[in-house]
């Protein structure tokens, strides 16, 4: 089983250069030493440059790219201009993006065909506004099989499905995390969408993880019951100290759930 991916979603966050390099350097000490985890932090993009030079285990994300190469796309970033800094992930469909920025399916799709078959490893975020009961409601399943639409299987080691439902994300009004049962059901749920989709081994590539108000006190339960494989962290991620009790607890939640299954 890959270690836990953690990845910081740091938003238009936090208001100047000098706050987001203390962060990323804040980040990374706090994280030293913590080797059962795959860490991310994806800063906003005028940020890049500085907080990579601050990194040296974390990763560099991006919040998004655009899916077409260098050229007359006025305002965008190309996913080529971020091979230079060394980014190595790209969050794709995020809600926010959805809600604010025009993010559809179809760029949603252009852009994971485009980052992966670049090299990238893409973070596809999908999930439902609402959702009553416990069922995972169908437009989830829609954002997955639309966004995956003719991606190659060769692929599929470097796709992460992040699940979040809207609802959960911790800015949103009456925002609460989902539950470790949930998230365990949205898992699978995914799995399954997945398989129907690609050969078993292809489809066993894809990490699955779970976003919307990941703390210190929940990330346990969404690791270990939830089974997921990660978390995508917003709020929590601009304290260090907070980001880096999550890292922490990931990794050795998913040190306990391999020691657990090497006995069994
Ligand atoms: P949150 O955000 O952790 O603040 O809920 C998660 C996200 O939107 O990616």
């Amino acid at each position: 089983m890959a270690q836990p991916l953690i990845i910081a979603n740091w938003k238009a966050n936090p208001d100047s250069p000098g706050r987001a390099l203390r962060l990323a350097r804040d980040s990374e000490r706090g994280t030293a030493g913590v080797s059962g985890a795959e860490i991310v932090i994806a800063p906003p993009m005028p940020f890049l440059e500085s907080v990579r030079t601050a990194l040296t285990r974390i990763k560099l994300g991006a919040q998004d790219a655009f899916w077409g190469d260098i050229g007359p796309f006025t305002g965008e970033t190309s996913w080529h201009q971020l091979k230079h800094l060394k980014v190595s992930y790209i969050i794709v469909g995020h809600s926010e993006r959805r809600m604010y920025a025009g993010e559809t399916d179809e760029t949603v799709h252009r852009k994971i065909m485009a980052f992966l078959a670049h090299g990238f490893n893409a973070v596809l975020c999908i999930g439902e506004r609402e959702r009553e009961g416990k069922e995972i409601p169908a437009v989830v399943g829609e954002q997955l099989t639309r966004a995956l639409l003719g991606v190659s299987p060769r692929h599929l080691s470097r796709l992460v499905v992040a699940y979040e439902p809207i609802w959960a994300i911790s800015t949103n009004l009456h925002a609460r995390p989902d539950t470790p049962d949930n998230a365990f059901r949205a898992l699978v749920y995914i799995r399954k969408i997945i398989s129907g989709l690609y050969k078993k081994k292809a489809a066993h590539a894809v990490r699955v993880i779970y976003g919307g108000s990941v703390s210190a006190e929940n990330i346990a339960g969404f690791i270990g019951e939830g089974g997921m494989q990660g978390a995508l962290v917003g709020g929590a991620s601009l304290s260090s100290a907070h980001f880096s009790h999550i890292v922490k607890t990931a990794a050795s939640v998913r040190g306990q759930n391999l020691s657990q299954n090497s006995l069994s």
